[in-house]
């Protein structure tokens, strides 16, 4: 049997910490032979619910749940630990844009990077899940000076698998047959959906529907997904976000499958023209705990626009927040 690993869950007694806990403890997250302690931390006044969520996790009776810890403080919540799904902050309401939350939900980024710095285990992964998550990332990033920044990253799986499940209703393919999609940039209007280089069942995509499909419903559609689910539910999206955030960690750590890729938010280091040291998705190949961008796939004069406009957003982003860096 594995030592089990340690998973911190901030804004463990929200929507989202609530819908992904559980699948967390079921072994979604990691695998069916993974032990886990889990360090759920809340601010103080959550956590009369966060000692609520304890109750039902141990009333599943996990098989892999060693322990449950339960914390306000962050140096507590997050000693040890090997993985983090940073999650608490506020979520944007009705009309918002999510760099609206960039001066409230910010500043919780820099003291918790600096409590992963000071705490966690060497080698630990971070996952920034809260709004405007890549701006959020960097910043946490930024105040771990004894990690390396390789080892935070933003969620851009929402955005990839949503991207995905149109283009498998579109062609009314599996969305297993669906390989090689790219969410390029930040997790806002601007992100740049591609499909460019992705596969449906063998065949290229672009020649399997409309440039008109594609730029003027497909697109649009991905980059406000996110209102869309707020328009319809009155609260932003939670068991999906929870999903993707476990479907990012899960590819980071046990890799991607063959040839496939993911979307990930990570440091860039220059790859494709891109700005070094901003928070920017690009597709990724995971194998043994590692990342590494895509390289040399081809970019026309259309995706060249819509990469730069995305990055343009996201050095407006750093500008915004240089003091917290
Ligand atoms: P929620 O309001 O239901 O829950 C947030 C929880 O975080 C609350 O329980 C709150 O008490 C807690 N919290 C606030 N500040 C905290 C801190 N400093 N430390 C620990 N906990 C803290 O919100 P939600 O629906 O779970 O959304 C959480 C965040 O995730 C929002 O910012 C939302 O916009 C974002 N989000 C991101 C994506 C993505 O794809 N990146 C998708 C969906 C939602
Ligand atoms: C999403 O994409 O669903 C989340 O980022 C929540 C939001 O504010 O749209």
């Amino acid at each position: 049997m594995k030592s089990a690993v340690r998973i911190a869950i901030t804004g463990a007694a929200g929507n989202i910490g609530y819908a992904a806990a559980f699948r967390v403890a079921a072994g979604n997250m990691l695998g069916t032979d993974q032990p886990i302690i889990l360090q759920l931390i809340e601010i103080p006044p959550a956590l009369g619910a966060l000692e609520g969520v304890k109750m039902e996790l141990c009333d599943c009776a996990f098989p892999l749940l060693e322990d449950i810890i339960c914390t306000a403080d962050a140096n507590v919540g997050f000693k040890d630990v090997d993985y983090v799904l940073s999650i608490g902050s506020k979520p944007r309401t009705k009309g918002m844009e999510r760099a609206d939350l960039l001066s409230e939900n910010g500043k919780i980024f820099g003291p918790q990077g600096k409590a992963i710095n000071d705490n966690a285990s060497r080698d630990v992964k971070v996952l920034v899940v809260g709004n405007p998550a890549n701006t959020n990332a960097l910043i946490a990033a930024n105040n771990a000076p004894d990690l390396d920044m390789r080892q935070f990253t933003s969620m851009m799986r929402l955005d990839h698998n949503r991207a995905i499940s149109q283009l498998s209703s579109k062609t009314n393919t599996p969305v297993t047959k669906i390989k090689q999609m790219i969410v390029w940039g930040n997790h806002s209007l601007s992100q740049y959906p591609d499909i460019s280089h992705c596969k449906v069942d063998g065949k290229d995509a672009k020649s399997l529907v409309d440039d008109s499909w594609y730029k003027e419903e497909f697109m649009p559609r991905v980059q406000k997904r996110g209102a869309e689910v707020i328009n319809a539910r009155g609260a932003s999206s939670a068991a999906s976000a929870a999903s993707a955030a476990i479907d990012h960690m899960r590819s980071w750590v046990i890799g991607t499958d063959g040839d496939d890729w993911v979307s990930m938010g990570i440091i860039s280091k220059g790859d494709y023209g891109i700005a070094e040291g901003l928070m920017y998705s690009f597709p990724v190949r995971c194998k043994n705990g590692n990342y590494e961008v895509v390289q040399g796939l081809s970019i026309d004069d259309f995706s060249q626009k819509m990469m730069k406009a995305t990055e343009n957003e996201l050095l407006e982003e750093r500008e915004a927040v240089k003091d917290l860096l």
